[in-house]
């Protein structure tokens, strides 16, 4: 949102908090923001240091009691002085800040709703560069799909190994794992996972027993042969599955955000011995309980912890139910990827999986990695921010109103 839309507003100071009676976009409304809300977001010189952006207000110097003495509109701001006996400075507040942070706006209508796959968006690895230029709007379609979708694909990357690191680090360093930074899915002799081998695998997301697990996933066919019988890359959007699930079974949706279920991974690789433990809930929630993340790795499950004799027979009830949604055909998107193609995803997102594969002549061979959830957003806002700024040097404004990234908000209600 911004300030494009507002026809007027009108200030109306209630003392305690601070009501706006706006008329944006045709529609009237009242936007109430509670003092300490709007002493703590003020983005004057004084209350934020202008060269890092972060803020520099004494928490002890704010008093329970805080009292609006008078509010008034100044440019396209809002200056709001305190009352005496609060000794606090003077706030200024940008009309926009307020519009697109407005607690009243943003957080009780909270948008459950998700931007889904009804066709695969494609891109082509030759429209991220120009010689050795790289093409920052090209590459900002890419990441932005990614983001709203969670899902996308790149085509005509060279089906040379190693090509796959090239174009993820045009986004940023590869999140490196107990697997590298790249690694090989095709046949081993001894797999230490079983995407390693020709077998099916199970609906899953990578490495959910990590603490922070791979945020966006990138597999990349460099061999598939048409002689190869099955192999298709199977994915389910776990965010419309719980929706879903939870209107169907809401008592079993709560028991599956509540209950943790118990990640892990023991294995020996080259002498190096891995035992990796974490527990957390298969439906991850927000304070709105928007879904904002899937939790499904059954191969990685170990006992559950810390839970009552009712809790465990709950959770079995509710776990059972999930997993039919989750293997529900209706839901399911294949994907036989060809060579040169490259899947890339959110992995807190969508659940994976592969069918079984039987190569008597030709094979199968992709590589993978991974790129951490935050090094993901902070690039794909980073461009945002260069594109709309058309920012060329290494700086950034801290007078740029972060609001106006509509990644931003986007990522925002994560
Ligand atoms: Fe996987």
């Amino acid at each position: 949102m911004n300030s494009n839309g507002l026809k007027s507003i009108c200030l109306n100071n209630k003392f305690d908090h601070l009501e706006l009676l706006v008329n944006l976009d045709e529609k009237q409304s009242v936007l109430k923001f509670e003092s300490h809300w709007l002493r703590f977001n003020c983005q004057s010189g004084k209350s934020r240091e202008p060269s890092t952006g972060e803020r520099t207000i004494v928490i002890n110097n704010v008093p329970t009691d805080l009292k609006i003495k008078s509010a008034m509109m100044e440019n396209d701001s809002i200056r709001i002085v305190w009352d005496e006996s609060s000794c606090q400075s003077d706030s200024l507040i940008p009309i926009e800040f307020l519009l697109n942070n407005s607690p009243s706006l943003s957080s009780i209508d909270f948008d459950k709703h998700y931007l889904t796959l009804d066709t695969i968006f494609f891109f082509d690895y030759n429209s991220f560069f120009t010689g050795d230029i790289r093409n920052e709007a090209g590459i900002f379609e890419w990441l932005k799909c990614l983001a709203e979708y969670g899902l996308c694909m790149v085509k005509n990357v060279p089906t040379k190994e190693n090509m796959l690191r090239n174009l993820v680090e045009m986004i940023a360093p590869l999140q490196r794992t107990i697997y590298g930074e790249m690694f090989d899915v095709r046949i081993d002799v001894n797999p230490l996972n079983l995407a390693f081998s020709a077998s099916p695998l199970e609906f899953h997301n990578d490495l959910i027993y990590y603490e922070s697990p791979p945020g966006i996933q990138f597999l990349h066919c460099l061999k598939f042969d048409e002689s190869v019988v099955g192999g298709e890359t199977l994915f389910v959007d776990g965010f419309q599955i719980a929706e879903k699930f939870r209107q169907e079974h809401p008592k079993l949706f709560d028991v599956l955000t509540r209950i943790p279920a118990s990640f892990q991974k023991t294995h020996d690789y080259m002498g190096r011995k891995i035992f990796i433990q974490h527990s957390k809930p298969h439906i991850v929630v927000n304070q709105r309980q928007k879904v904002i993340g899937v939790n499904w790795a059954p191969a990685n499950e170990g006992p559950l912890r810390n839970s009552t004799r009712d809790e465990i027979k709950a959770y079995y009830e509710a776990y059972l139910e999930f997993n039919k949604a989750v293997y529900d055909k209706s839901n399911i998107t294949a994907i036989r990827l060809n060579p040169g193609e490259v899947v890339c995803f959110n992995n807190r997102r969508f659940i994976h999986s592969r069918n079984g594969f039987k190569q008597p002549k030709g094979s199968r061979h992709f590589q993978g990695c991974y790129l951490t959830m935050e090094e993901f957003k902070s690039e794909v806002l980073a461009l945002e921010y260069k594109l709309k700024n058309q920012k060329k040097d290494d700086g950034i404004d801290q007078a740029f109103d972060i609001c106006r990234l509509k990644l931003w908000n986007f990522f925002s209600n994560y």
